[in-house]
């Protein structure tokens, strides 16, 4: 199979991520930190030394900052649910996934929030900040971006906008779920807040993983209790980061995993993964764009303003009639709707949809080709 599909998990995986989860599994799988044994200290250092490596790719200061998640979308709801309370106004963009609408949706419904998406000016980052300063109101406590969109690759300028935020007061939360490991985030210099990323797209790690960066994380309101395997008298939820947020036996694979995934990407470097990525993704826009019957949403990728995501959709055909085809002719792509009706809305795909694609550190030129051969036949109703 030509897997085209790395938006929603990257695959495959770097053979090191298979070989420290079934490390864990076979040699220390022990519940890391809630015992003295050998084996439960083994596992506790695996996972400190995961938090670790997160914090030095990130540059968030320090391995207590990190806290593991399920996945990106329980990171976001975290954040959003133990931040914002009842009349707070929210900042967002119209490429929010729902990992972002949904919760902020049920809040809206259930405590009395409301929230403005932000149309953005794809390709002009001015313009893009000053929508965001138009929609902040006295009552916004959180501004949140998506960093990168999961449909139309377009990236957003995040430092910019978590500048403004810090002149407002206002403090940023950045879902990272499709740049992690693609676009070098520095959370020192950045002014960002809250990073929420998923561990199983640009981290090669496995799915169940999730990253959530928080500074002063022991200021949120927790939305999940339980034992922290410390300060283990109290029916208090421990104060002390990462505990806080942190209730309940982690993945110790999925972590153990996570980590040889993040070791991939910092040897092979995340410039070289994004060049790579990118060369593939300008391949496929040109030839696609000189296909008649091709219709593409967005200018063609540049380095400045995307990321290697791109989306179409063939005239007169359902995006996922394409996506079947595709399959059948041994290529996987995601068609239809991906989880972000706004993005979807923005572009006027709400209804079909579109077919989607999204290279890897793995991915071949050739492979790209068979794709762009295989719409070209399509469109021309012909069988490769
Ligand atoms: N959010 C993932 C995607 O874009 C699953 O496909």
């Amino acid at each position: 199979m030509i897997y085209l599909d790395n938006a929603a998990t990257t695959f495959p995986k770097p053979p090191q991520v298979t070989m420290a989860m079934s490390r864990a599994m076979s040699k220390y799988g022990a519940n890391p930190g809630r015992s003295g044994h050998a084996m439960s200290i083994q596992a506790a250092e695996e996972v400190y030394k995961s938090r670790q490596a997160v914090s030095d790719l990130f540059h968030a200061g320090g391995a207590e900052c990190v806290v593991f998640t399920l996945n990106c979308t329980q990171a976001i709801n975290i954040v959003l649910k133990g931040h914002v309370k009842p009349g707070d106004h929210v900042v967002t963009s119209c490429l929010e996934h729902n990992a972002v609408s949904r919760p902020l949706q049920t809040m809206a419904d259930r405590m009395n929030i409301t929230f403005t998406e932000v149309s953005v000016v794809p390709g002009d980052n001015d313009a893009t900040v000053h929508a965001f300063r138009q929609a902040l109101r006295p009552n916004t406590t959180l501004i949140i971006c998506i960093h990168a969109s999961n449909v139309w690759g377009i990236r957003m300028p995040v430092e910019r906008i978590a500048a403004l935020g810090r002149e407002y007061g206002v403090p940023i939360l950045v879902d990272a779920a499709q740049s992690a490991g693609v676009l070098p985030i520095d959370l020192g210099d950045s002014g960002i807040d809250f990073l929420c990323t998923a561990g199983h797209k640009g981290l090669y790690g496995p799915m169940g993983t999730g990253i959530l960066i928080a500074k002063e994380g022991e200021n949120l309101q927790t939305i999940i209790e339980g034992g922290t395997g410390t300060e283990s008298a109290f029916y208090e939820q421990p104060k002390t980061m990462p505990e806080h947020l942190e209730s309940g036996t982690p993945n110790l694979a999925g972590i153990a995993g996570l980590h040889a995934g993040i070791n991939f990407v910092q040897t092979r470097t995340i410039q070289k993964i994004y060049m790579h990525e990118m060369k593939l993704i300008q391949t496929a826009y040109d030839s696609l764009s000189k296909i008649h019957g091709v219709k593409l949403y967005t200018k063609r990728p540049d380095m400045q303003h995307y990321v290697p995501v791109l989306s179409f959709n063939l005239e007169g055909k359902e995006s996922e009639w394409v996506g079947q085809r595709l399959n059948r002719m041994g290529i996987a792509v995601r068609a239809g709707l991906h989880c972000a009706p706004a993005a979807h809305k923005t572009m006027g795909t709400l209804e079909g949809g579109a077919v989607r694609i999204a290279p890897s550190a793995f991915t071949k030129e050739v492979e790209v080709h068979k794709l762009i051969q295989s719409i070209f036949y399509m469109t021309k109703n012909r069988q490769m």
